[in-house]
């Protein structure tokens, strides 16, 4: 595994909700601590708080079985109390700003699981992403959410919020200390089905990522397998620790998470 200078900021994030933001972030944090890397998750989601749900299970699982999995580090970003506005906003970007530093030092990688609306502290987010993964689900609504599309040609009209929001927080990315980010959109849940749909998207998504400024992946098929660990907060990469062997659609699985992480250069194929 490349294991950068400092710790490399991967930020999850899309307006969308339920697009398969805290999924995305499960499987990539939990292959990146079995690929020996250390990671701190920050989970921005504080109404949700999904991310975090999911380590506490995973630490609960831990100490019901007694065996020594991976786990990160991690913290919870709270909107802030503040009433007035500018204050709240400076407030919020303060603790993002000191759970990062916290983790820095001590970690490779820190990821950074953003709620599915656009709230400050998600902005803020994705202002340090060195890497941000947006992941979409296979439908125009999804798409809908990157940029205006015409309904007969396909042909990309305007940029969304999300596209601009994202676009700005480059730019303060820029400025605040010259580093680029690398924006990929991945397609999740992908169905085997539905050629027709998932070909339409896929034009779309190729025209867009010239226009808005990213690449795209092909990401993780809708699989069981990717939902029905999280109350033991397990993913599949940890299945070979707890004794379960793989099925072939759960080895098919591990293969996809595989490449999503070797498509997103955070791991080398050695
Ligand atoms: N590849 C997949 N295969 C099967 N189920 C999936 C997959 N990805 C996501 N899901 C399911 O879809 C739902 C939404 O996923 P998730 O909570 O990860 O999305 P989210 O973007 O974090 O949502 P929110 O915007 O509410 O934070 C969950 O029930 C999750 O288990
Ligand atoms: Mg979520």
């Amino acid at each position: 595994m490349d294991v950068p200078a400092r710790a490399r900021i991967i930020v999850v994030g899309n307006e969308k909700g339920g697009s398969g933001k805290s999924t995305t972030s499960m499987h990539i944090l939990i292959s990146l601590l079995r690929e020996g890397g250390r990671v701190a998750a920050i989970d921005l989601d504080a109404k949700q708080r999904t991310l975090a749900r999911y380590l506490e299970n995973r630490q609960a699982f831990i100490a019901r079985n007694g065996l020594p999995l991976p786990m990160p580090e991690f913290a919870v970003v709270e909107e802030s109390g503040l009433l007035h506005r500018p204050e709240a906003e400076a407030d919020e970007a303060t603790r993002i700003a000191a759970a990062i530093d916290g983790f820095s030092a001590r970690h490779d990688f820190i990821l950074i699981d953003c709620p599915g609306s656009d709230t400050n502290l998600s902005r803020v987010g994705h202002s340090y992403a060195d890497l941000l993964v947006t992941p979409v689900n296979d439908s125009f609504i999804d798409v809908d959410l990157l940029a205006s599309v015409d309904p007969d040609t396909l042909k990309v009209l305007k940029p969304s919020r999300y596209a601009v929001m994202v676009w700005e927080q480059r730019k303060q990315r820029f400025a605040r200390d010259r580093q680029t980010v690398d924006w990929v959109v991945i397609r999740n849940r992908l169905s085997h089905l539905d050629a027709r749909n998932k070909r339409n998207v896929g034009h779309v998504l190729e025209a867009l990522q010239k226009r808005i400024g990213f690449r795209f992946l092909p990401g993780l098929s809708e699989r069981v397998i990717f939902r029905e660990l999280f109350l033991s907060g397990l993913t599949l990469m940890d299945l070979d620790q707890t004794g379960s062997g793989l099925n072939m659609a759960q080895a098919a699985a591990r293969q996809e998470v595989r490449a999503l992480l070797l498509g997103l250069n955070l791991v080398t194929d050695d």
